[in-house]
C-alpha cells in the first residue's frame, strides 16, 4: 500500500496577522492537490485564526507540553493546542532540542501527550555536521530515532521528519544518495520496534528543501514527504514545492 506524501510547512517564530492570506492562498493549493496532504505548523498565536480560512490545509503546532496542566508558565499544552483549532504538532525539532535542552526523552513524552489530546505528531530527528562527517549518521541518528519514539506509535498518528542540523536554513542538502541510505535506515530502525507499522509510516525530509530540489528528494523512494522551513513561508514559495509531490 502506497504511502500518502505528506508536505507541511514549518513557520518557525514567523508570521502575524497580516501572512493569514498566504495560509488562505496555501490553503487553496491544497485543495488543488488532493493527492498531497498539506499542512503548515504556525506559530500558537496564529492558529485560531488559521483555522478559519486554512481550506484543504491542516494546521498544525510546532511543540506541546508534556504535562496536560499545571504550573508551566508560557506553555501550551495539546490539549490547547488541539482546541484552538490544530491537528497536528511538530515534536522534537532539533531547534527545541538545541535551544531549549529538550531530550529525546522529553520528545517521546511530548509526543504520547499530543495523542492523547487527539492531535497527530511530526517527530524530527537529525544529525549534526561532526556527526556526518564522522560518517556515523545513520547510526547516531536511527539510535536518537528510536529513543524518542513513543510508546504505541503507528502510522496513522506519527509521522518521522528527518532534517540534518546542518542543512536546516543553509541552503545545503546532503546527496541524494545520502538521503536514500538514511530514510532505508530510519525505516529498517522502525522496523526493529513497530514491525510491519513501519512500512506504512511516513519518513519525511527537512532542510532547506525547496521548488528547486523537492522533486529530486520526494522522488527518493523512502522519502514521503517534506518538513519545509523558508519555503513554506509564502504560497508562492510553498506551491512547487506542493506540486513536487504529486
Ligand atoms: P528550512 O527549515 O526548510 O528553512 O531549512 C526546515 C525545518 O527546520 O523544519
Amino acid at each position: 500500500m502506497g504511502r500518502r506524501k505528506l508536505v507541511v510547512g514549518n513557520w518557525k517564530m514567523n508570521g502575524l496577522k497580516a501572512q493569514l492570506g498566504e495560509v488562505e492562498a496555501i490553503g487553496a493549493l491544497a485543495a488543488r492537490h488532493p493527492a498531497v496532504e498539506v499542512g503548515l505548523c504556525l506559530p500558537a498565536t496564529l492558529i485560531a485564526a488559521a483555522d478559519g480560512v486554512k481550506g484543504a490545509a491542516f494546521i498544525g503546532a510546532q511543540d506541546c507540553h508534556m504535562k496536560d496542566s499545571g504550573a508551566h508558565t508560557g506553555c501550551l499544552s495539546a490539549a490547547m493546542l488541539a482546541q484552538a483549532g490544530a491537528g497536528w504538532t511538530i515534536v522534537g525539532h532539533s531547534e527545541r532540542r538545541q535551544d531549549q535542552g529538550e531530550t529525546d526523552t522529553d520528545t517521546a513524552a511530548k509526543a504520547l501527550a499530543a495523542k492523547a489530546a487527539g492531535l497527530k505528531v511530526i517527530l524530527c530527528v537529525g544529525e549534526s555536521l561532526d556527526v556526518r562527517d564522522a560518517g556515523d549518521a545513520e547510526s547516531v541518528v536511527s539510535a536518537q530515532l528510536l529513543a524518542s519514539l513513543p510508546e504505541g506509535a503507528a502510522a496513522d498518528w506519527l509521522a518521522i521528519a528527518y532534517e540534518p542540523i546542518w542543512a536546516i536554513g543553509t541552503g545545503r542538502i546532503p546527496t541524494m544518495e545520502a538521503v536514500e541510505t538514511m530514510h532505508r535506515a530510519l525505516r529498517a530502525a522502525l522496523a526493529t520496534t513497530i514491525g510491519g507499522e513501519a512500512e506504512g509510516m511516513r519518513i519525511l525530509y527537512g532542510g532547506s528543501m525547496n521548488g528547486d530540489n523537492a522533486a529530486e528528494l520526494m522522488g527518493i523512494t523512502d522519502v514521503d514527504g517534506g518538513l519545509v522551513g523558508g519555503a513554506s513561508l509564502t504560497a508562492a514559495k510553498f506551491a512547487p514545492v506542493i506540486a513536487a509531490a504529486v
